[in-house]
C-alpha cells in the first residue's frame, strides 16, 4: 500500500528515444507500476518516438517484454493501456517525425481523452536534445495546447561543462518557458534522498545540533560496486566528476546543508539548495590539487568475480584518464557551515554498493573518563543511509557491562524495510508521478545546474590542465590511498563500509 493517492488528469506521455535503455528500463516499468497502484488516470497515453522502424503494435509488444522482465505482477495492470500506445518512427532531425507526432496527439486528444494534455520526456542521448526540442517546437508542439499543457522532461547530462550547460538553459528557453522544463536527478526521486528533509525538518533533536558547533565534519558516499558496463563510450567523455558529482552528490549535499525552507513550495525548496550550493568555495587551481583525488580502476575481485580494468573495458581508449572514482573536499561558506568540511567521494567498482551521509559530530569537550576506557570508540556518527539497506543509524558510546568501565561504539538502527509495510516507489514511478500533476519540487531548476556547474568548472579546468593525476585503484577497494590522505589532513578517516 501507499499512501500516495494522487491521481493526475488524462495525458499523452510521449517517451521520445523510446527504444533507449533508460526508456526500456526504467520508463516503462515505472508507468506500468503506476497502472498497478491505480494512479495512471483511464485517459492517458502513451506515444512512443524514435528511429527504429517499428508500427504501434511491434512498439506496444516492446514495452509489455520491458515491463515483464522488470515487474510481471504490474504487466496485468498495464494491459488496459494497450489500445492506447501509439509509435512513430522517424528521425529527430526531420520536421515529418513531429508532424506526424502533432496528428497522433490529436487523435489522443479525440479518441482517448488526453485533454491536450502532454508530458515530453527526452530520454535520447544529449547530442539529440536540440533537434527534438527544435522539431517540438517548429511542430507548434512546445506551447500549452488550449486547455491543456505541454511539460518536458529532460534527462542529464545537462551541458558537460558550464559553458555548454549556459547554452543548452539558454536554447531550452528559446523554446519552453522555465514552468514547462522538467530537468530530472532520479537521485531526488530516492524515497531516502527525500528522508533526508522529513529527517531534518519534522523532528525538532536534529535540526538544534545540525551545524558547525556540533558537526565536526560531513562524509557523503556514493559507491558502485558496477563498472562502466556497456557504457564505456559515454564515459570516456564523463568520469565520474560529470557523471556523479555534478548532479547527484551535489543534490544530496544540498538537501543536507540547506537551510530550512519556509514552505514545501518547488520554489522555496530549491530557493534553499540553491543558496545553499552558492556558499560552495570555489576552488582555485591549487585547492583542486589538494583537494580533489582522482582514481581509475584495474582490474580486481567484485563479489567473487575477477573484473576487467577500467583500460580494458569496451570503448574505452588504452591511454584513458578519465576517472572512475573522485574524491573532494568542499567548504560551505555560510553561518551555519563554517569550518565544517564536507567529503565527497563517489565511484565504480568500489568494495559494495552503498550510498550515505554520515555526520560525524565533535568529540565531547572534556573526557573524564580515562583514555583506556574508549579505545574503541568513534565519535557519535548519524548516518543516513540512502541505499541500498535504507534506513538511518545513530552511532554512539555506551558502557560495555562488566565491572571496568570501558565505553564502546554501539548503534540505534532503523531500517525502512522493518519499519513500515508501505511500499517504495521506484525513483522514476515518483517522479514520472510528479511530473504528471506539476509538482516539480523535485527537479531541478535552471540556477542549480549552473550553480553546480560553477562549483565544478574549476576542478574540470585543473583536470584539462593536467593538474590532478589519475591514481590506479584496484577493482573491489575503497579508491586510490590518496583519497584517504584528504582526510588524513584532518585526523581523520573515511568510514569503513
Ligand atoms: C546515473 C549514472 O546517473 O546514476 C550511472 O549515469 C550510475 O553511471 C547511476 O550508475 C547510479 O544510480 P543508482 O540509482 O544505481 O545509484
Amino acid at each position: 500500500m501507499s499512501t500516495d493517492q494522487r491521481v493526475p488528469d488524462g495525458a499523452a506521455l510521449v517517451v521520445i528515444g523510446a527504444t533507449g535503455d533508460l526508456a526500456n528500463r526504467k520508463l516503462f516499468p515505472a508507468i506500468a507500476s503506476l497502472a498497478h497502484r491505480g494512479q495512471l488516470p483511464s485517459n492517458f497515453s502513451l506515444v512512443g518516438v524514435a528511429r527504429t522502424e517499428f508500427g504501434d503494435a511491434e512498439f506496444t509488444d516492446s514495452v509489455f517484454a520491458s515491463i515483464r522482465a522488470v515487474d510481471p505482477a504490474a504487466e496485468a495492470a498495464f494491459r488496459a493501456l494497450m489500445p492506447r500506445i501509439r509509435y512513430v518512427a522517424g528521425m529527430f532531425d526531420e520536421a515529418a517525425t513531429w508532424n506526424t507526432l502533432r496528428a497522433v496527439l490529436d487523435g489522443c486528444d479525440a479518441e482517448h481523452g488526453a485533454c491536450g494534455n502532454r508530458l515530453m520526456y527526452l530520454s535520447t542521448l544529449p547530442q539529440f536534445f536540440e533537434a527534438a526540442i527544435n522539431g517540438l517546437s517548429e511542430a507548434g508542439l512546445a506551447r500549452d495546447p488550449e486547455g491543456g499543457y505541454t511539460r518536458v522532461i529532460i534527462e542529464k547530462p545537462f551541458g558537460t561543462d558550464l559553458e555548454s550547460g549556459r547554452e543548452l538553459n539558454t536554447f531550452i528557453h528559446q523554446h519552453l518557458d522555465e514552468r514547462q522544463i522538467f530537468r530530472i536527478d532520479h537521485y531526488l526521486g530516492k524515497e531516502t534522498v527525500q528522508n533526508v528533509l522529513a529527517l531534518r525538518f519534522a523532528n525538532a533533536i536534529f535540526e538544534p545540533i545540525w551545524d558547525r558547533r556540533y558537526v565536526d565534519h560531513v562524509q557523503i558516499t556514493v559507491a558502485e560496486s558496477i563498472g562502466v558496463e556497456h557504457r564505456g563510450t559515454f564515459y570516456e567523455q564523463a568520469g565520474t566528476l560529470r557523471d556523479i558529482v555534478q548532479n547527484h552528490a551535489l543534490q544530496v549535499l544540498s538537501l543536507v546543508a540547506m537551510e530550512p525552507p519556509a514552505s514545501f513550495g518547488a520554489d522555496e525548496v530549491r530557493d534553499e539548495k540553491v543558496k545553499v550550493l552558492k556558499s560552495i568555495e570555489h576552488m582555485n587551481t591549487f585547492d583542486v590539487g589538494l583537494g580533489v583525488v582522482r582514481g581509475q580502476y584495474t582490474s580486481g575481485e567484485v563479489g567473487g568475480e575477477t573484473v576487467n580494468g577500467y583500460l580494458d573495458e569496451e570503448g574505452v581508449s588504452p591511454t584513458s584518464t578519465t576517472e572512475t572514482f573522485i574524491a573532494m573536499r568542499l567548504a560551505i561558506d555560510n553561518w551555519r557551515w563554517a569550518g565544517v568540511p564536507f567529503y565527497l567521494r563517489a565511484g565504480k567498482r568500489l568494495g559494495k554498493r552503498v550510498t550515505e551521509v554520515a555526520l560525524r559530530f565533535k568529540s565531547v569537550p572534556h573526557l573524564a573518563l580515562p583514555t583506556t576506557a574508549i579505545d574503541s570508540m568513534e565519535p557519535n556518527t548519524l548516518v543516513l543511509r540512502i541505499q541500498p539497506d535504507e534506513g538511518v543509524r545513530l552511532e554512539f558510546g555506551a558502557k560495555v557491562p562488566g565491572s571496568g568501565f570501558e565505553v564502546r561504539t554501539v548503534g540505534l538502527d532503523f531500517s525502512f524495510r522493518e519499519g513500515f509495510t508501505e511500499v517504495a516507489p521506484e525513483a522514476y514511478e515518483r517522479l514520472l508521478l510528479d511530473a504528471l500533476v506539476g509538482d516539480a519540487t523535485l527537479f531541478i531548476r535552471e540556477d542549480e545546474v549552473d550553480v553546480a556547474w560553477q562549483i565544478v568548472q574549476p576542478m574540470l579546468d585543473a583536470i584539462n590542465s593536467g593538474s590532478v593525476p589519475v591514481h590506479p585503484y584496484k577493482a573491489g577497494t575503497w579508491g586510490p590511498y590518496a583519497s584517504d590522505e584528504l582526510l588524513d589532513a584532518h585526523f581523520d578517516h573515511w568510514r569503513t563500509l
